[in-house]
C-alpha cells in the first residue's frame, strides 16, 4: 500500500470513498415502478465499484482551500454520476464496444444497448438532481453553487468531454499527428478532471490565484492520467484495471502508445505529474493530498501487473 512521506494516502482514499458511496447507494431512486430496469442498470454500473477519482478530486480541491469537504459530498456524488454516465456510453458497441467494465460485464452486455443508452442518460440527469438537491443548497455559497454547475456543464458537454469522445471515434485507423491527439484528450478527460477539482475548490471558497493555480495542477493530471490510461491498455493488468487490454490496438485508436511508443509514453506522463507537483508549492503542506494523488496516478503504471491491491475496490 502506498505511503507519501507522512500522509496516508490509503487511509484518506478509504475514507472519501466510503462516504461518496454512501451518499450513492442513500441517494439513488429505488427502483419500484414500471421503470424499474433502467434503475437497476445504471445503480448496476454506478456502484460496480471505480477509482472514484473525480469526486475524491472535487473533495481534494475543497480542502486545499480550507473548505469542509463533508458539506459539498452530494456535489461530489454528482460528478461519479457524471463519470459513470460517459463509461457506460463509451463502451457501448457503437462507440468503443468494449464488454468488461469495473470488472464487472459491462452495462450493455449485463442489460442491452438500449437500456445502457438510457442508463447513461438517467445518471447524467441524476447528477443535476444531486448538484441542486435542496439539502446541498441549504449548505453552500448559491452563487459559487451555480459557478460550479456552470463549469461542469462545460467542461462535459460540446465543447468538452462530448466533442473530444467524437474526434477520437473519428480518429479511430486514422494517423493522427500529436496535436490532434492532445486536442482529444484535453477534451474527453482533461475538461471535466479539472472541472471536478476547481468546482470543488469554488464551493470551498477558493480565490482566483489559488483557483488559477489548481487549474494548472489539474490539467496536468488529467493529461496523466489519461496517458497512463493509454498506456495500461497495453501494460496493465485486466484483473487491476477490470477492463480487457489491447481494445484501443484492436480499434485503432489514436493513442500516445500508438504516436510515440512505450517508453517516450512513460515519459510525458511522468513529465506531467512533475508539473502537476511543481504547481503545488504555492499550497505548502495543505498541498499534500493533491501531490499523493498525483503520485498514485504515475504509480499505476509500475504497480500495473504486480500490485496486490485491487483498485476496483478500493485505491
Ligand atoms: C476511465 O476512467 C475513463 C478515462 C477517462 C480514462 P477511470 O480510470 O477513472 O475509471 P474508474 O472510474 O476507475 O472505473
Ligand atoms: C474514455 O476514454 C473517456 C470518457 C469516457 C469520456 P477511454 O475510452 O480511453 O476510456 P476507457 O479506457 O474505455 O476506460
Ligand atoms: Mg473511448
Ligand atoms: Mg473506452
Ligand atoms: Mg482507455
Amino acid at each position: 500500500m502506498e505511503k507519501n512521506n507522512h500522509f496516508d494516502l490509503i487511509s484518506y482514499l478509504e475514507l472519501r470513498t466510503q462516504r461518496i458511496e454512501k451518499i450513492l447507494e442513500t441517494y439513488f431512486p429505488k427502483a419500484k415502478g414500471y421503470e424499474e430496469r433502467v434503475i437497476s442498470a445504471s445503480k448496476y454500473s454506478l456502484l460496480a465499484g471505480g477509482k472514484r477519482f473525480r469526486p475524491i478530486l472535487c473533495l481534494a480541491g475543497c480542502e486545499v482551500v480550507g473548505g469542509d469537504w463533508e458539506r459539498i459530498l452530494l456535489f461530489a456524488a454528482g460528478l461519479e454520476c457524471l463519470h459513470t454516465y460517459s463509461l457506460i456510453h463509451d463502451d457501448l458497441p457503437c462507440m468503443d464496444d468494449d464488454d468488461l467494465r469495473r470488472g464487472k460485464p459491462s452495462c450493455h452486455k449485463a442489460f442491452d444497448p438500449a437500456t445502457a443508452i438510457l442508463a447513461g442518460d438517467g445518471l447524467q440527469a441524476l447528477a443535476f438532481e444531486f448538484f441542486t438537491h435542496p439539502e446541498l443548497v441549504k449548505k453552500v455559497n448559491k452563487t459559487r453553487l451555480l459557478k460550479a454547475i456552470y463549469w461542469v456543464s462545460k467542461a462535459i458537454g460540446l465543447r468538452g468531454m462530448v466533442g473530444g469522445q467524437m474526434v477520437d471515434l473519428l480518429m479511430e485507423g486514422k494517423k493522427g499527428n500529436p496535436k490532434v491527439l492532445k486536442w482529444i484528450h484535453l477534451h474527453k478527460t482533461v475538461c471535466f478532471m479539472e472541472a471536478s477539482l476547481l468546482s470543488g475548490a469554488l464551493l470551498g471558497g477558493a480565490q482566483s490565484k489559488e483557483l488559477r493555480v489548481l487549474s494548472s495542477y489539474g490539467k496536468n493530471l488529467g493529461f496523466a492520467f489519461q496517458i497512463v490510461d493509454d498506456l495500461l491498455d497495453i501494460i496493465g493488468d485486466e484483473k487491476k484495471i477490470g477492463k480487457k487490454t489491447f481494445s484501443d490496438v484492436k480499434k485503432q485508436k489514436l493513442t500516445y502508445p500508438a504516436l510515440f511508443g512505450l517508453e517516450k509514453t512513460k515519459a510525458l506522463a511522468s513529465k506531467h505529474i512533475q508539473k502537476a507537483i511543481e504547481s503545488l508549492k504555492f499550497f505548502g503542506n495543505r498541498g499534500e493530498p493533491l501531490k499523493a494523488l498525483a503520485n498514485f496516478i504515475i504509480n499505476r503504471i509500475s504497480t500495473s501487473s504486480k500490485s496486490i491491491q485491487n483498485e476496483q475496490v478500493s485505491l
